[in-house]
């Protein structure tokens, strides 16, 4: 096939850097467009000065342009309805409509979706009175578990162990509307190992990724407060090739059918948080998007061609994909005081030194070319090799060959796995 394609990948992180670095393996894709990017996607793509959001710039690029294919990365960019601008323009997108990607925006969306389809999920409420909340969440066992009804960048959900959290959480949410104006869910806590299930959708075709798992708290020993995650890796040992196929059949097909029959067909990466219960894997959440990190781990393992799989969701063929049986682990570089306030700004060094893949998550260049923190999470460090020990080894090693004074990172990413 002709190496003839353009692609505007949408984003500016380590998640975006691990889809630019996988359209440049592929046999087809001629030239490669990121808006708006960052440093490291730089090198690898051209950078265009276009914010995620701004559907209307990215429509005009992508029409003066002759992009073949456009690729969103981040949900800002969906809930902006950049699929729905691009299908009324007549060019290819993938990522699914707004209405679609309500399985995240909306968690009572996404709980209505569970129930009428069977969907394995904690049981649950949704409230907007804070006293009625307060007295559900006093009858109930705990640890319970609050979540704020719309997008709050990962720090809408609280796991309250004691009455007295959970009523610090309902009053932030619902008296304080810290958030905005919203609703809760008051969700049952469920127990086991949690795992990230990606699927590649086209109504209702899926395609299964590669399995992952994140950690989603700052420090070590899964403590800390919650965080976008801190590491990845996969394959995930734990997670059998039964309980995927489970997963698959129990969870993500029925969501895929079920989204066609509530007329908004899912176009994009069908996202489910998992937890593996004593009854089997249940759905913590969905998001209509790539994770990050584990993006970043599970592209690094896809041998086949990914333009080939983005074009079949798009166009709505069959397409199968290979995988590398490595494996493949991420450390996530933070800077200092993340996912609370932090600095930016500091020099990064050694990147040089490094082996393998080092996605940027939070990178700028200054005047002078030097490399400098510019987010929360910084950089998403990997490392592959022959089992998960082996990855480990080589992400540490990475991690070790990098200098920068302000950055912090979890040392025990894959804990669940390697302890074994
Ligand atoms: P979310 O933003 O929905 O991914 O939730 C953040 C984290 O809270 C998840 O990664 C889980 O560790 C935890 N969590 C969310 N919902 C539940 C639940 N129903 N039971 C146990 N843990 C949960
Ligand atoms: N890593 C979790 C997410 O992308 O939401």
């Amino acid at each position: 096939m002709a190496k003839d394609k353009k692609v505007l990948v949408v984003g500016s992180g380590g998640r975006e850097h691990a889809i630019v670095d996988a359209l440049s393996r592929s046999e087809r894709v001629e030239k490669i467009y990121c808006a708006p990017g960052n440093a490291g996607i730089a090198l690898q793509a051209e950078c265009v000065d276009i914010k995620a959001d701004d559907v209307k710039g990215l429509t005009e690029f992508a029409k003066t342009n002759g992009i073949d294919l456009t690729v969103v990365g981040p949900e800002v960019a969906l809930a902006a309805g950049i699929a729905d601008e691009f299908q009324k323009s007549d060019l290819k997108i993938f990522g699914p409509t707004q209405k679609a990607a309500r399985i995240e925006s909306s968690k009572e969306f996404a709980k209505k979706i569970m129930e009428k389809y069977h969907i394995p999920t904690g049981s649950y409420r949704t409230f907007t009175d804070f006293n009625e909340a307060l007295d559900y969440v006093k009858e109930g066992p705990l640890p319970t578990v609050i979540k704020y009804d719309g997008l709050a960048a990962g720090k809408g959900v609280v796991v309250a162990l004691t009455y007295e959290e959970a009523e610090m959480a309902l009053s932030d949410m619902l008296l304080d509307a810290s958030f905005g104006e919203g609703k809760v869910i008051i969700e049952e806590f469920l127990e086991g190992p949690e795992f990230s299930f990606m699927c590649v959708v086209s109504g209702e075709r899926v395609y299964p990724l590669a399995i992952a798992q994140d950690h989603k708290r700052a420090f070590d020993g899964d403590k800390g407060p919650n965080t976008g995650g801190m590491g990845a890796y996969s394959p995930v040992p734990f997670i059998s090739e039964e309980v995927r196929d489970e997963a698959l059949i129990k969870v993500m097909i029925p969501a895929a059918k079920g989204l066609v029959k509530e007329g908004c067909p899912f176009v994009g990466v069908l996202y489910g948080g998992l937890i593996l219960t004593n009854q089997g894997p249940k759905v913590i959440e969905f998001n209509a998007r790539f994770g990050d990190p584990e993006t970043e781990v599970v592209l690094p393992r896809l041998e086949s061609d990914i333009y080939d799989l983005f074009e079949a969701a798009v166009e709505g063929w069959d397409c199968a994909t290979r995988w590398n049986p490595e494996a493949c682990l991420g450390i996530v570089l933070a800077s200092e005081g993340y996912p609370g306030s932090y600095v930016k700004g500091s020099e990064i060094k050694g990147l040089e030194k490094t082996e393998g893949h080092v996605y940027h998550m939070g990178t700028r260049l200054d005047e002078d070319g030097k490399l400098l923190t510019a987010g929360g999470r910084v950089l998403m460090v990997t490392g592959m090799g022959h089992d998960l020990q082996a990855a480990h080894k080589a992400a540490l090693k990475n991690v070790e060959a990098i200098e920068c004074p302000t950055l912090f990172h979890r040392s025990d990413i894959g804990h669940q796995a390697l302890k074994n």
